[in-house]
Order: C-alpha cells, then structure tokens, then sequence
C-alpha cells in the first residue's frame, strides 16, 4: 500500500477542495497548516498503477501541479484505510459513530447513536457538506412535532446513507434515497441495517435528473453546485407546499449563482419562501421553506 504525499499553495484551497467534492469517494485527503495555511494532498492507494491513475485524474483537473508527490510505503491493510479519518462527533442529541468504535459506545440517556460504515461512499459528517445539512435537519424537526409522522422524506446523493438514517430517526414517515452510484446504494442498505431493521427507507439507484413525479415534505440535495443549478426546477417541484429544501455541496463563492437560479425558479411559479444560508469554513448551505 502507497501513500501520496503533495505540498500545494494555500491559494489552491478553494479549487483542490471542489475537486475532491467532484471527484468523491476517493481515497484523497485535503489537510491545511493551521498557522501557514499551506496544504498537504495526501492519498492512499494499493499500488504504483492505481495512484498513478489517480494522481492522473486529480491533475486532469488541477491547474496546479503535483510532479513533487512523495510515494513511501505504509502497511496498515488498504481496506481499513479509509477508517483513519472517521471521528465520532455529536450534535444536539445524535452522536454520529464508526461502526467499529460501537463497542465502546455510551448510551448517554435519550442520545440517540448513528452507526455508520461508509467504505469507499461519501458521509461520514466529516466533510463540512455533510455536518450543515445533519444540523440543519436537527435543527429544524429535532424537537418532534406531531406531524413528522406523516412527512416524506428525499436525500439526493444519499452516498453512505447518513442522511435518511438521521430523518429515519427524527420520525420522518416514509424515507427515499436515490444515488447514480450502485456502491452507495449498496452502502445505504447496509449502513441503515447496521442501525435499525424497518421498511420505511427505500434506497434506489436513481440519478436526479430522472427523479418521478412524487412530492415531498423535506428534501436534502448535498451534490456539487452545477448538479443542483441544473436540476432547480426539478427540485422546486419535487416539494409539497411547505416543504423545505436544504441544498448543500456549494463553496461559498458559488452561492450566488445557486442562490440566482432556485429564486428565478421559485419566482416563476410564483412561490413565497423563507431562505436561509449557514457556513462552515469554506462550504455553505442553502435552506428554503415554502410558505
Ligand atoms: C457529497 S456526496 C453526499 C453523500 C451524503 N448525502 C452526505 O451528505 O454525506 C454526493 C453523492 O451524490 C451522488 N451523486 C452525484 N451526482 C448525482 C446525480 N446526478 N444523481 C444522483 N446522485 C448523484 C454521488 O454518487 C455521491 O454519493
């Protein structure tokens, strides 16, 4: 097993970032020198043949450079790789666990435990994409109302299937979650298996812009900006009156551009909404309400 190491600029943060997002699962990391704020690229791959593939395809895309990657080997087994950078973290409630830190879990009262074991799928609540949409979803149903109970729910790119487990568990009714990787379905039905066994969560493979005409209470979309401008009105006509929509997966510097094309949707059809942008370092979320 080979580990990939590249020093870059800390002026590539915002593209090295959106590349990894694009590009995701992929055994890449992205670290930044709290003081300097320089970057390290760093990436584990089984051997020569596939990191010089993947070093292909990052630089396919970069207009930096990473001739200067440093190659040493490792010997922790491949498979458990991805397992280094998985840390529990809580949130009003929920505490989001490795699968294979279960047997030291605490049961703290009412909290309630997420299992997750995302293999080579996106959504571990690591990634700032991913945290902004499981906090806007607590904050918003996490004090149960009666009606939740009758709400659907769809998470577009469902990845490891984070985000359904988390409405599963806030007593969404019934749980759709589609993703154009069949790994991420496969993960999905596993993930929610490692958490609970019910027949309220569908998991297909599905890309967005193939969605049915179907309408929903809540929908998350954590996908890269172009998919979501894209796909708005698809998006906007998905939800019920008064549903809420959180779109994630959008640097801070295209907000704007999200932000113009959902509002030019809503205005077409002449729906009222309430929005809302929340942050986290370089990533952002966008929330809308119809009312
Ligand atoms: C950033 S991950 C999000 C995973 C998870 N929902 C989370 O929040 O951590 C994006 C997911 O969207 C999926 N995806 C990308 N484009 C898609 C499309 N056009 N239709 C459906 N899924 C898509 C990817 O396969 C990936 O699993």
């Amino acid at each position: 097993m080979l580990k990939i190491k590249v020093k870059l600029h800390k002026k590539f943060l915002l593209e090295a970032e959106n590349i990894l997002f694009e590009i995701a699962p992929s055994n890449w990391m992205l670290f930044s020198n709290r003081k300097t704020k320089d970057l390290v690229l760093e990436g584990i791959f089984a051997n020569k043949k596939e990191a010089d593939h993947e070093i292909m395809k990052f630089q396919k895309e970069f207009s930096g450079n990473l001739d200067d990657a440093s190659i040493s080997e490792i010997d922790k087994s491949w498979q458990n790789a991805y397992k280094f950078h998985f840390k529990p973290w809580k949130y009003k409630g929920f505490t989001f666990m490795p699968e294979w830190e279960r047997s030291s879990s605490i049961n703290n009262g009412d909290d309630i435990n997420i299992f997750i074991d995302p293999g080579m799928a996106f959504g571990t609540g690591t990634h700032e994409t991913t945290r902004l949409c499981a906090e806007s979803l607590i904050d918003n149903y996490g004090k149960k109302s009666s009606s939740i109970c009758d709400y659907n729910f769809l998470d577009i790119g469902c990845g490891s299937g984070i985000l359904s487990i988390l409405a599963h568990y806030l007593g969404f009714n019934q749980i759709h979650g589609i993703d154009n990787d069949e790994n991420a379905i496969q993960n999905s039905l596993y993930n929610s298996s490692l958490n609970f066994n019910c027949s309220n969560i569908k998991f297909e493979k599905l890309c967005v812009h193939s969605m049915r005409k179907s309408t929903y209470n809540c929908i998350v979309a954590n996908i890269q900006s172009d998919v979501l401008i894209k796909n708005a009105s698809k998006l906007i006509c998905l939800l019920k009156s008064n549903g809420i929509l959180i779109l994630s997966g959008i640097l801070n510097y295209e907000a704007e551009d999200v932000s113009k094309a959902f509002n030019k949707v809503l205005d077409s059809f002449n729906f009222a909404s309430k929005q809302n942008l929340s942050a986290k370092n370089e990533w952002c979320a966008i929330f809308y309400e119809l009312i």
